[in-house]
């Protein structure tokens, strides 16, 4: 079966081309980091706009490289939410146009099922497993006990844990988005520096919060003076990045042993973080638990992980009818 996958849920514009649930023909994604980047963070209506003039291009490239034409595919899969409203309806728009056109089925994704999922692009991993979602826009904890059938076990009370790194990194200077600068900055930094708090919700332990470290920070950076926090911020960098990691891991490794489930995987933007697979697979190892985490490009927005979950829907004989809409706030 080949699934043509489309993501515009946010500020990546993608799309890729699947065959049969395991092989990626193609996989072509166009970031706005350069749009959003003098802004510090996404700016909905400039996303959009973004998203009209990159989706053709990209749709075709993706064809293209996959050596396929529209009548090839036997499927389209679409992110109808979470996501910004103005940027989900640019994908759905595009995809509900060529099903119309083709005759050809579609399916709306939700976007936090495919992050869920995009593991299985690369590695066989049996269920059940704990699954940890920490984007830019979400840090959730779920038991994935099948596909189709997963159970929240907790999310953040504030702020998503990218929300924090890109926040950090806009006090500090490092640009838009933040993770990735932040990481790299930190592997030549002291992470016991400073001891930034670690967050924990007592009563519920699969919770996060990550508002207060972005103000810790904040704090720390005006009792220093610019120059003064210049001089050492590697240090800064890697004790934030701990206290985000710890803060992470925590939760991660106690869903997985109060479960009995012994697989963790990672997803989502910050899965890419390099200390965050490194502590992760420290703490796992030493509790008996085998953690999985993709391909960085996996771990961010991809239309890949769209196609692989939309292959699964179409499989089961899912397919949606044009009065879907584009669904901001979806859950799972
Ligand atoms: O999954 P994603 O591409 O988009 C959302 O659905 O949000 O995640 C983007 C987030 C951003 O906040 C970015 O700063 C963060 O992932 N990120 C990282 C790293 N690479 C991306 N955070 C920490 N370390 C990284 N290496
Ligand atoms: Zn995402």
């Amino acid at each position: 079966m080949l699934v043509l996958g489309v993501e515009s849920s946010c500020d990546d514009t993608a799309a890729a081309v699947l065959q049969d649930g395991r092989t990626i023909l193609a996989n072509v994604v166009s970031s706005q980091d350069q749009v959003h980047g003098p802004y510090g963070g996404v700016v909905p209506e400039l996303a959009s706009r973004q998203h009209v003039q990159s989706i053709l291009p990209i749709v075709d490239g993706a064809l293209k490289h996959a050596g396929a034409t529209l009548k090839d595919l036997d499927g389209f899969a679409v992110t109808y939410g979470p996501g910004l409203v103005g940027s989900l309806l640019v994908g759905l728009s595009l995809v509900k146009g060529m099903s119309f056109r083709t005759g050809i089925p579609y399916v709306g994704v939700n976007h936090l099922e495919a992050h869920l999922l995009a593991i299985h692009l690369e590695h066989e991993v049996a269920f059940p497993y704990i699954a940890l979602i920490a984007s830019g826009g979400h840090t959730l904890l779920y038991s994935v006990r099948g596909i189709g059938d997963y159970l929240h076990l907790g999310g953040t009370r504030d702020d998503a844990a990218g929300e924090a790194y890109d926040k950090v990194a806009k006090l500090m200077g490092l640009g838009y988005p933040g993770g990735r600068p932040i990481d790299q900055l930190a592997k030549s930094g002291d992470p016991s520096a400073i001891r930034f708090p670690r967050a924990q919700i007592k009563k519920c332990a699969y919770e996060f919060s990550f508002s207060g470290i972005k103000t810790a920070v904040w704090h720390y950076l005006k009792g220093q003076g610019e120059d003064q926090w210049k001089s050492h911020r590697a240090d800064i960098a890697a004790s934030f990045q701990e206290a985000v990691v710890d803060m992470l891991v925590g939760p991660t490794i106690k869903a997985a042993t109060a479960n009995s489930v012994d697989r963790i995987v990672l997803a989502g933007g910050v899965a890419a973080n390099s200390r965050l697979r490194t502590k992760m697979k420290q703490k796992a190892d030493a509790a008996g638990l085998q953690v999985y985490y993709p391909a960085p490009k996996f771990c961010t927005d991809n239309a890949a992980m769209i196609a692989l979950t939309g292959y699964h829907l179409l499989k089961r004989g899912r397919r949606d009818d044009f009065r879907l809409n584009a669904d901001a706030d979806l859950t799972l």
